[in-house]
């Protein structure tokens, strides 16, 4: 009986591990634009749909890079960054050999020009800061052969109409799509709801679930 419980038990750890031998690559967290030395701009992404999707591939058995905007303290690799340029370094340097790359971090469209040296004094009346656009690391690296890459789309309104177009300009193999509008899902929450949708336009929907399950069903 023994034999067969720990024989059995190898089973289910075996049948989990989907990912054994896999390399997955996992961003993580919204980036922060710095202003002056003391304020940014940055967005309401906690990080945890990423970091459910992290844990997640860890256990299935993949080798996973984890670039996140805060620092993780996991048994697998973790580079922390701050910026979209930071991120976008972090995430071609560690792209060789990945199986698998999954953008789930809300990357800052714009940067300020020219981050002040000194902190900002208030001069009253109107302050002006010039933006520039920041390289879009989900597109750019979407020619990559011989990996599947998946972004997130978190819309506002119009969820599945705007995540269509979307990934018919990005270009990636997969989009999850989730719903902003709503206080109960999505931003700084522990639930969550999406569709996935593929390039050909076929959607999958995985209803409201915590995010941990979300990400198993993704994976
Ligand atoms: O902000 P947007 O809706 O374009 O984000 C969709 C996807 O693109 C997300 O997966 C996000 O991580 C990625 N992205 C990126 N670089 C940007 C903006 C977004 O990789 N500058």
């Amino acid at each position: 009986i023994a034999s067969c419980l720990v024989g059995s038990e190898m089973c289910i750890r075996d049948r989990n591990k989907k990912l054994k031998g896999k390399k997955i690559l996992i961003t993580a967290g919204g980036t922060r634009e710095k202003i002056d030395p003391v304020r940014y701009i940055t967005n309401a992404s906690s990080g945890k749909m990423g970091l459910a999707l992290a844990d997640n591939a860890y256990r299935m058995g993949a080798d996973v890079t984890l670039v996140s905007t805060f620092k993780a303290d996991k048994p697998y690799k973790n580079i922390v960054t701050e910026t979209a340029l930071e991120m976008e370094k972090a995430v071609k340097e560690n792209l060789s050999g990945q199986d698998c790359v999954i953008m789930a971090a809300a990357v800052s469209d714009y940067r300020v020009e020219n981050c002040a040296e000194n902190k900002i004094k208030k001069q009253g009346g109107v302050l002006e800061l010039k933006l520039v656009e920041n390289p879009d690391i989900l597109k750019s690296i979407c020619k990559t052969p011989n990996k599947i890459i998946c972004g997130f789309c978190a819309e506002s309104e119009n969820l599945l109409e705007n995540a269509k177009a979307k990934i018919q300009k990005k270009g990636c193999d997969f989009l999850i799509a989730n719903d902003i509008s709503r206080k109960d899902i999505g931003f700084n929450t522990d639930e969550n709801e999406v569709y996935i949708i593929d390039k050909s336009l076929n959607i999958k929907h995985i209803e409201k679930d915590t995010k941990e399950n979300i990400a198993q069903r993704i994976l």
